[in-house]
């Protein structure tokens, strides 16, 4: 293998440029020439690639964001989308190539790798819900992000002592969630993962008050339904009016925590590695602090557990 391209598809996740930079330092410390594709599957496509160098990943491990911009692209879906883009590396000598995404970016480097092109999967989204890996790069810095906003929801709820009902990202998936809620300390966790009465979250919340706490915290995850809804279900029940605040799309931006820039470092770093090795088809993660790799066949097929201990513990303490 002598080239091998990089590039980042889906939802953004902060960490992504951290990954791409060690993609490409990686692959020229290992005599690679390394190229960057814009714009994900659509810049592989529209054949928007270019040639990456030392300095063109310089100055971006602690930004949010991704240099290389990012889509969700239909087109590539297709097999006619697929074969152009596998098109486009083969006439530049391009046999490598690292995708950086979630669940649809590695259908379609599953795709690629079936047309005869070398790849590797990296788990890049806020939502951690690739299976094969403990952590996705952004996770870390998007729960950062949750506990913060919550923290500072506490301040103003504990004043006027009120309910707050908080909205959070994770598709379908109750992670952000569950590690927030648990982080933050919050009162009532919804995910979508573990069915909930609406009824016990409503006497939970006026048991809250009636035990003396000055505010009463419910984390819903997306995957369960909007938080206006779920609020207005409660208040039928209490007669207690929950402020909703959804964190929407600040929880995929601003600068990566030390965790997601490791996790980045080390995952781009291996990737580069294992193609030079000769693997392909793979998805790499990390599984109690070792890195793996999966056949992206399987990662596509499987489901992410839950942490259901988590979850218990998130009841046991937020009494
Ligand atoms: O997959 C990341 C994610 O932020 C999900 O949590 C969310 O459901 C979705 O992307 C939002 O997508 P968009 O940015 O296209 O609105």
């Amino acid at each position: 293998i002598k080239r091998i391209a990089v590039l980042t598809s889906g939802g953004d996740s902060q960490g992504m440029n951290a990954a791409v930079r060690a993609v490409v330092r990686s692959g020229l410390f290992h005599g690679l020439e390394v190229f960057g594709v814009q714009r994900g599957y659509a810049g592989l496509i529209n054949d928007d690639i270019r040639e990456m160098d030392l300095r063109s990943v310089g100055d971006i491990i602690q930004r949010g964001g991704t240099i290389l911009q990012t889509a969700r692209c239909k087109e590539f879906t297709t097999l006619e989308g697929q074969q152009l883009g596998a098109e486009n590396l083969r006439k530049r000598g391009i046999d490598g190539l690292v995708v950086i995404g979630g669940d649809g970016s590695y259908q379609g480097a599953n795709k690629l790798s079936k047309l005869g092109i070398k790849t590797m999967g990296l788990p890049g989204t806020i939502d951690n819900d690739i299976p094969f890996t403990d952590c996705t790069i952004g996770f870390d810095t998007a729960v950062s992000i949750v506990v913060d906003a919550i923290n500072k929801l506490r301040d103003t709820m504990s004043s006027h002592e009120r309910s707050s009902v908080v909205e959070v990202m994770g598709r379908h998936c109750g992670d952000i969630a569950l590690y927030a809620g648990l982080a933050s300390g919050a009162e009532t966790i919804l995910v979508p993962e573990v069915p909930y009465d609406l009824d016990e979250v409503a006497q939970r919340m006026t048991g809250n008050f009636g035990q003396g706490k000055r505010h009463s915290i419910v984390v819903v995850a997306e995957g369960v339904g909007r938080g206006e809804d779920i609020a207005n279900e409660i208040m039928k029940r209490n007669g207690i009016e929950p402020r909703v605040t959804v964190l929407g799309h600040i929880q995929r931006g601003g600068a990566p925590t030390h965790n997601d820039r490791i996790l980045a470092s080390k995952l781009g770093d291996f990737a580069v590695r294992k193609l030079i090795e000769g693997e392909s088809g793979k998805g790499c993660g990390i599984i109690k602090g070792e890195l793996v790799t999966t056949d992206i066949d399987l990662v596509v097929n499987s489901k992410k557990e839950f942490n259901m201990d988590l979850y218990e513990l998130t009841k046991r303490l937020s009494q």
